[in-house]
């Protein structure tokens, strides 16, 4: 069975994340998305929130799981039995750290990492940027699924200018 790794934080899910999943699901038998455990960053969302969000909008692709990790992503698609990595390339400014990553990560496992451009759709989109329009009233109705959109309106109140 060929099973690949959509690894990152998630916090949260963007319409951008479940486009890169989603066609990983149609190329690998199983995907599993790998949320990252970061003791030392709190994020907007816990990680239980985050894995709750993400199998809700993945559940309809059939073939993707979703679980948390920590420490190192190698040890974590060692346990997944997982040899490749997926990683989206939003722009040539993700490429830098992306290949630094890629090249570790094979050194250091021998886990394969194969980038998918982004739909130039979502270029743009990150959690932070969502996380900042959102927090200002700004409409995320285009950049993120409808339970991220109702859950970062219960969270977030907007600051009074
Ligand atoms: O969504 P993000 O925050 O950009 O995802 C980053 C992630 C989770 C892919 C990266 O931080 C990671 O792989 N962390 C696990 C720790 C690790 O393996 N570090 C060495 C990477 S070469």
């Amino acid at each position: 069975m060929r099973r690949a790794v959509c690894p990152g934080s998630f916090d949260p899910v963007t319409n951008g994340h479940l486009d890169i999943i989603g066609r990983a699901s149609r190329l690998f038998d199983e995907v599993i998305v790998g949320v990252l455990i970061n003791q030392s960053k709190s994020g907007l969302f816990s990680v239980e929130e985050r894995i709750d969000m993400l199998r809700e909008v993945t559940a309809s692709y059939g073939n993707v799981r979703v679980e948390s990790f920590r420490g190192l992503l190698v040890d974590f698609c060692r346990a997944q039995r997982a040899t490749v990595l997926i990683k989206g390339l939003r722009a040539v400014s993700d490429f830098d750290y992306e290949l630094q990553m890629a090249q570790m990560n094979i050194g250091l496992a021998g886990v394969e990492t194969l980038f998918m451009p982004t739909n130039p759709l979502y270029s743009f989109l990150s959690s932070s940027l969502v996380k900042d329009v959102a927090k200002w009233g700004g409409d995320v109705t285009p950049h993120v699924p409808d339970v991220v959109r109702a859950a970062l309106k219960a969270r977030l109140v907007p600051p009074s200018t």
